[in-house]
């Protein structure tokens, strides 16, 4: 479902476009705001309808917002996605949609690994791959995409969701490649723990990482926004989050595989 603002006029305002997926809460959303802050007309989407409680927060900053209600996990959400931009050249892409799943892979519930899967990788993939063959013919652009330092461990008792970021760290690197000179670049927003609903939405409240105190995904938004600006490869938030990247790129994965499990295992938060 497409709902624009009541008062757009036409499509071309002569200020900046941007896109941002997963918007309606959290880093998504916040992301928005920088894009709003900024001046940017946008077109926001998420999978359910709180996505329009989000626009009319962002129309309220001065912008044209037009909110889609699609589920990005499919081609046909993306599709219905794309065709809100109503053909509009847009400046920045911020691909920020995903969502986590906790517990023991065998304990999972397929379709939920799968919906994982396809909005973290296939749809993200998707929208980029529209959207950014329009900004290599016209020879600009930013592509923000929301991976995570999560892709830097094996994700014990978060495996499938850690995999998908790992696939979104190291995908970012190879498009900044190919786009090399461009005029379009690709910045990964590596993120970690951060105060969202992310943790309530992958079933992760009865863990450590779940009930420990996190990031303000209002600065986590703000450095990636800002990165995506300047056009740089990436950013990792905050010095705790640096400093656990670069013991990563250091430490066997069998190790890092076992200090993931104390933060996510079921039942390894002190609050049952
Ligand atoms: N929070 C963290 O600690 C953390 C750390 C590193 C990276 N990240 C990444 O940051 C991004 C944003 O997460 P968040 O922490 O801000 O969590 P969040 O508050 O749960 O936000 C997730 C957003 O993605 C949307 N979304 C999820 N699945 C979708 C689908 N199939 N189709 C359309 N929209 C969908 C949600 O909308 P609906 O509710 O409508 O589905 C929501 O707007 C994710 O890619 C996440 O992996 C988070």
């Amino acid at each position: 479902m497409i709902t624009r603002s009541p008062n757009q006029q036409g499509r071309d305002t002569g200020r900046q476009f941007a896109v941002v997926t997963g918007a309606s809460t959290g880093i998504g959303y916040e992301l928005a705001r920088c894009c709003a802050a900024a001046g940017y007309d946008l077109v926001i989407a998420a999978d359910e309808s709180q996505i329009r409680t989000a626009a009319d927060a962002l129309e309220a900053m001065g912008v044209e917002v037009t909110a889609v209600e699609a589920d990005l996990s499919t081609i046909e959400g993306v599709d219905e996605l794309y065709s809100a931009l109503e053909g509009r050249r847009v400046d920045a892409l911020l691909a920020n949609a995903g969502r986590g799943l906790g517990k023991a892979f065998l304990d999972q519930n397929f379709a939920d690994i799968r919906h994982v899967i396809d909005t973290n990788i296939t749809g993200t993939l998707y929208l980029i791959h529209k959207v950014g063959q329009q900004m290599r013919l016209d020879g600009k652009g930013r592509i923000l995409i929301t991976g995570s330092i999560a892709g830097f461990m094996p994700g014990t008792f978060q495996a499938v969701y850690n995999g998908t970021k790992a696939f979104l760290d190291n995908f970012s690197y190879a498009l900044r490649a190919e786009l090399k000179d461009s005029g379009v670049t690709v910045t990964c927003l590596m993120a970690g723990a951060t105060e969202t609903e992310f943790f309530e939405r992958a079933d992760l409240m009865d863990t450590k990482i779940g009930q420990q105190k996190k990031m303000d995904p209002a600065e986590v938004a703000m450095q990636g926004f800002e990165a995506m600006t300047n056009g740089e490869g990436e950013v990792v938030t905050g010095w705790m989050n640096k400093m656990r990247a670069a013991i990563s790129s250091v430490t066997p994965s069998g190790i890092l595989a076992e200090a993931h499990r104390s933060m996510t295992e079921p039942g390894s938060g002190t609050k049952q």
